[in-house]
């Protein structure tokens, strides 16, 4: 059986988010499910290099302006397909934006790719493949599942909403130059907001829809959450599903650092704690608390300054890696100005140095305003660096908050705050001082959190049931 996976990004090709890590795990994950993924994805500038000697497997001479082909080859053990359409890749920059912001051509760009796949699906490939199913994340691979069901349905689709608020929006006067039916073009499917959503198109058309966690799914349905798409979710109620992600447990583990550790012998983290502390000068009485995020206002990270110098004073100390919004990037560097040896900063990214943060830090704060799945609350378990998150989307689905009652059960495994806000945020810390200085508990939720199941293998059996109930 053979699936067709279209994304933007996908590890180790190129990756801006957790998008690229759960698009980059699939395969592998489905594989032990019987399931033989390939990912097609842009040949962007940087990978463009590495293909030339790979085959061409699918061409089209004019494809939205320029041509376009297809190559294909392994990459990690992944079957890739990349799209080499130089008109559009072949830029430097950004795969969404360059120097001036938003590339103006994106709703063409991920058109290419989704008329690529559209067409994989219903020709095949050169060298005979041809997928049973196809799978699109988010908006860029919205318009597969579109140009499948306006050409009569070759095969199912899934469509995977990562994050509603990108939606792929372009003027209603693209709409022939995209390559879609005029007669579509109303408020029950192409139409949105007086123009074109590539990810509504999506959500309209793709046989199911999955979001990367439960919680996620229930929230989409809401005006509080669906940015405007709750009422087209909420539609197709009956076909949406929620899968929670898995984290790579291999490569994400407290044994594989420089102090290794084990839910047998915690004695490793003292160690790697006294390294990262080392390492950036600080010296935290208190529970150290890491942040590795994009800085942007999903994230929550405006919260952390307002709340700062309290917890500081019970304490505490923090440590942030992350880029993005510059206004958010310059309020970290002046918390760490204030409070030097307790707030350290460092504007970047950083994989390596992330994954000492894993191992060193006590705990990861994910203050998220809305968080489809979250990636860095689940590593937090893993190396029992326990999360401190808001109650939205896959943070609340992932951590069990140190309630009286958890903490009795022996199962809590961080604290999980409502609203999102800054209150909530710094009693959160307050509570988070409190149980760091307890020598029992401490450990006890360590484990907890360490014992929790994080792997692949229940979303790709979760992934592999949706596909097989299409293909029936
Ligand atoms: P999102 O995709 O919304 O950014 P996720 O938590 O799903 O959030 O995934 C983010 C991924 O990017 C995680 O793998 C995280 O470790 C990584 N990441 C984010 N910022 C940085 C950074 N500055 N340095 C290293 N890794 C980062
Ligand atoms: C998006 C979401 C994030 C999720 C990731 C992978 O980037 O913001 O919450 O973990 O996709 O599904």
């Amino acid at each position: 059986k053979r699936v067709l996976s279209v994304a933007s990004e996908a590890v180790p090709l190129l990756k801006t988010g957790g998008l690229a890590d759960v698009v980059g795990a699939l395969p592998g994950a489905l594989a032990g499910q019987g399931w033989e993924m390939r990912v097609l994805m842009p040949a962007y500038r940087s990978l463009r290099g590495g293909i030339a000697d790979w085959p061409v497997l699918w061409r089209e001479a004019d494809l939205f302006g320029g041509p376009g082909e297809v190559r294909g080859g392994r990459v990690a053990g992944m079957e890739v397909l990349l799209l080499d359409a130089p008109h559009f890749f072949d830029r430097a920059g950004g795969p969404y934006s360059g120097p001036e912001g938003d590339w103006p051509d994106n709703p063409e760009r991920f058109a290419a790719l989704c008329w690529a796949a559209a067409m994989l699906a219903e020709e095949g490939l050169a060298d005979g493949w041809r997928p049973d199913l196809v799978h699109a994340h988010d908006w860029q691979a919205g318009l597969a599942p579109a140009y499948i069901a306006y050409h009569g349905r070759a095969v199912p689709t899934v469509l995977t909403i990562h994050n509603i608020a990108f939606q792929g929006f372009a003027p209603a006067d693209r709409l022939a130059r995209l390559r879609l039916p005029g007669d579509q073009f109303h408020s029950g499917a192409l139409e949105y907001y007086g123009g074109i959503s590539a990810l509504k198109a999506g959500l309209v058309t793709a046989d199911r829809i999955t979001t990367v966690s439960p919680r996620y799914a229930e929230e989409l349905m809401r005006p509080e959450f669906g940015m405007g798409l709750e009422g087209v979710i909420a539609e197709r109620a009956a076909d949406v599903s929620g899968i929670l992600n898995g984290v790579d447990t291999a490569v994400w583990s407290p044994e594989a650092g420089d102090a290794p550790y084990s839910l047998r012998s915690l004695k490793g983290k003292a160690a790697a704690r006294a390294a990262l502390c080392a390492e950036f000068g600080l010296e935290v009485p208190g529970p150290l608390a890491i942040v590795v995020s994009r800085l942007t206002d999903q994230k929550g990270i405006d919260l952390i300054p307002p709340v700062a110098a309290d917890f500081v004073a019970q304490g505490g100390g923090l440590l942030v890696l992350g880029s993005g919004d510059p206004g958010l990037e310059g309020a970290m560097q002046a918390l760490a100005a204030a409070h030097p040896g307790r707030v350290a900063v460092r504007i970047g990214y950083d994989e390596a140095l992330s994954r000492r943060m894993f191992a060193g830090g006590d705990a990861v704060l994910v203050p998220s305003r809305f968080e489809p799945c979250g990636l860095t609350q689940m590593y937090g378990l893993r190396f029992g660096t326990l999360p401190v998150v808001s109650a939205v989307g896959g943070l609340a689905d992932t951590v069990i908050s140190a309630s009286p009652v958890a903490l009795a059960a022996g199962v809590a495994t961080g604290i999980v705050f409502h609203p999102t806000d800054a209150m909530a945020l710094g009693r959160a810390l307050g509570r988070l001082c409190d149980l760091h200085g307890q020598p029992k508990l401490w450990p006890a939720m360590m484990k907890a959190a360490m014992r929790q199941d994080l792997g692949w293998e229940a979303s790709a059996s979760a992934y592999a049931a949706l596909y097989e109930g299409l293909l029936r």
